[in-house]
């Protein structure tokens, strides 16, 4: 896809994690809705067959703030794929839904000009293992330059500081990859998937704590424009721990809801 002057105003966000069930379109509904909340209607592109975030913007109530909806998982013999996966021009922000298990010409593609890359992870040994790859898989495949910061791990339904949660914090720090919120698991975020809505549109007293993390994660996104080609941390992929202590979030409170 070629950079357009309008485009080039757009923060193209992608949510990715090959490993499934970790929180893609929970994040990327949750992003979309914020947005959708604040004014300027986001657009959202999903790219899984299973078609969650069609669905779950299908289910979102009318009188709520307009997304837009791509369903990239669909081809459309009759219209050419840039026709079928066109952006409505004045979106400031694109959040791109993947699905699990994707391959690295998928990767590519998916990464291709994103200004925003977040990788949400579940604190198993698991999925701590297979968002390593991923993200090994996102500097060496998908060239993702560490120096352009634009790539930023969500740590999701963290119920404990496990020693794996904190071998991937060492990990990111070593490679200057900030984890940059922590999702505690929430019925929550159950329940807002199921209405339609994201938790900003769901009773304040109530979602509190989430709604903390989900503003450090859109802060983050905002500062998209800023981020690129700051110097980073240098350490080689796959060099031992660095030894440093996480800093970026303090120490993070976890628990349940
Ligand atoms: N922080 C959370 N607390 C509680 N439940 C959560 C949380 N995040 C996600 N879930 C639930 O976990 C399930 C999987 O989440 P989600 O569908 O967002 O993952 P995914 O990565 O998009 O999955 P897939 O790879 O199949 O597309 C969903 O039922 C969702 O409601
Ligand atoms: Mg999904």
């Amino acid at each position: 896809m070629l950079k357009t002057a309008q485009n080039a105003q757009r923060n193209k966000i992608v949510v990715l994690n090959p490993k499934g069930g970790c929180g893609k379109s929970t994040l990327a509904t949750n992003i979309a809705a914020c947005y959708a909340e604040r004014g300027s209607p986001p657009a959202i592109m999903d790219y899984d067959p299973q078609g969650s975030t069609m669905a779950w913007l299908e289910r979102r109530p009318k009188d709520r703030p307009a997304i837009h909806g791509i369903a990239a998982y669909k081809r459309n013999m009759q219209a050419t794929r840039s026709w079928q996966l066109r952006v409505p021009t004045d979106t400031l922000n694109l959040i791109i839904d993947s699905p699990a298990g994707i391959n690295h010409d998928s990767l590519r593609e998916l990464t291709r000009d994103a200004s925003s890359i977040l990788v949400p992870v579940l604190p198993s040994t698991m999925d701590i293992h297979a968002a390593s790859r991923c993200i090994a898989d996102l500097l060496l495949v998908a060239k993702v330059d560490r120096r352009d910061r634009k790539l930023a791990v969500v740590a999701n339904r963290t119920r404990s500081n496990t020693k794996s949660f904190r071998r991937l914090m060492r990990f990111l720090d070593s490679l200057g990859i900030p984890i940059i919120a922590v999702l505690r698991d929430s019925q929550n975020f159950v329940h807002s998937a199921e209405m339609g809505i994201g938790l900003h549109e769901m009773q304040p007293s109530k979602v509190k704590p989430d709604l903390e993390q989900l503003d450090r994660i859109v802060a983050w996104l905002d500062g998209w424009q800023t981020r690129r080609r700051a110097p980073a941390k240098v350490a080689q992929l796959g060099s031992s721990n660095s030894g440093i202590q996480p800093g970026i979030l303090g120490k993070p409170q976890f628990g349940s809801a």
